[in-house]
């Protein structure tokens, strides 16, 4: 079966591209266990904003000014110790992958503010990177900005990304935008050459008898790819750029909804966690089964048939389908 897939760029052999977290990308055994396993590409962990800063040592700087939030922001975040990879760890790590592993090597940047941090782009395309993924994960707190004003913030970090690297630089988001469609249509048009969807918001709970918030991370399950799922169908006859989806991609049906949605690529994170990266082989081989069984030539053939603009029942992705699926309700 054909599962070639273009994606930011670059041809691959088919759709299944391992996301970016520390576990899976921690040293080059585990990325060759990945490439290993069949891996279309790798994306490695991020590179926060947060961990260049303090290596520049700009904590006195900001502290000299008075910044008592940024101080207060550090008294949540890991000591730089705690970091397997510090930015020119980092970087060693992508020149070294690049110089063993023969798949696409995507570095990862995760940051939302403009400033010299981000001329760590150039140095993830200098030593070797094929493209950059750069996670913008903003949770908007502060009552004084608008979602207008929050927008400006990716489009100003994505346009400065770019401005510093010639090779492709997608965006991976969040879903909890008011005019999505609009929004990621403003990132393309801002030289986005994909997005990756989506940004999966960890949660912190609360601990009820000490009194403290609880932060644990719970992997995802398969029903949390329906999110995804929805916006890709939505999106990508509007779109031309590069599409990933992330989160709840666990089986071969999980990748297959979304490459018929429209994605480019499926990325797994926990199923790889939970399974090991055999996974891989095994959703790609899944893929491959299911479109021959049911007389495919090709995975393009099938990619974007289920999207909005192809699908026979185009409103399900709208509100329609939510008064069908309240009064469908029936107590099992
Ligand atoms: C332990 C762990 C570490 C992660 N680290 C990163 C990271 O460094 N950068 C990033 O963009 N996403 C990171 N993610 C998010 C994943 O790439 C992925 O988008 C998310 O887990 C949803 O996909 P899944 O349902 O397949 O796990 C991490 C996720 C996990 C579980």
């Amino acid at each position: 079966m054909d599962l070639t897939t273009k994606y930011l760029g670059l041809t691959l052999p088919h759709p299944v591209v391992p996301s970016a977290s520390q576990p899976l990308s921690k040293d080059l055994a585990s990325l060759k266990r990945l490439e290993d396993n069949g891996a279309a590409a790798v994306i490695l962990h991020s590179l926060f904003e947060e961990q260049i800063r303090l290596e520049a040592d700009s904590l006195e700087h900001f502290l000299e000014q008075g910044s008592q939030s940024f101080a207060e922001a550090l008294t949540y975040f890991p000591a730089p110790e705690s970091y397997m990879h510090g930015p020119e760890e980092y970087l060693e790590l992508v020149r070294q992958a690049k110089e063993v592993l023969s798949i696409p090597v995507i570095g990862s940047l995760n940051g939302i503010s403009t400033g010299g941090w981000t001329e760590y782009a150039r140095k993830i395309e200098q030593a070797g990177a094929d493209a950059i993924e750069l996670n913008i994960y903003y949770v908007a707190t502060n009552p004084k900005l608008s979602s207008a004003d929050v927008e400006q913030v990716y489009v100003d970090v994505l346009r400065e990304v770019k401005s510093r690297v010639k090779i492709p630089v997608s965006v991976k988001m969040g879903p909890y935008v008011t005019a999505l469609v609009h929004f990621a249509k403003r990132l393309e048009a801002a030289g986005a050459d994909g997005l990756s969807l989506f940004n999966r918001f960890y949660q912190p709970d609360i601990d009820i008898e000490a009194l403290e918030v609880a932060h644990e991370l719970h992997l995802s399950t398969s029903a949390e790819m329906l999110l995804p799922l929805r916006w890709m169908a939505i999106l990508r006859p509007h779109l031309t750029i590069s599409l990933g989806a992330t989160t709840g991609v666990h089986t071969p049906a999980d990748a297959l909804k979304l490459l018929m949605a429209g994605a480019d690529v499926v990325h797994l994170c926990a199923a790889i966690l939970k399974n090991g990266a055999p996974r891989i082989k095994e959703v790609r081989d899944g893929i491959a089964a299911w479109l021959t069984s049911h007389e495919y030539d090709s995975l393009n053939q099938a990619r974007g048939s289920m999207s909005q603009a192809s699908c026979p029942e185009p409103g399900a992705f709208e509100r329609a389908n939510y008064m069908k699926v309240v009064h469908s309700y029936r107590r099992r």
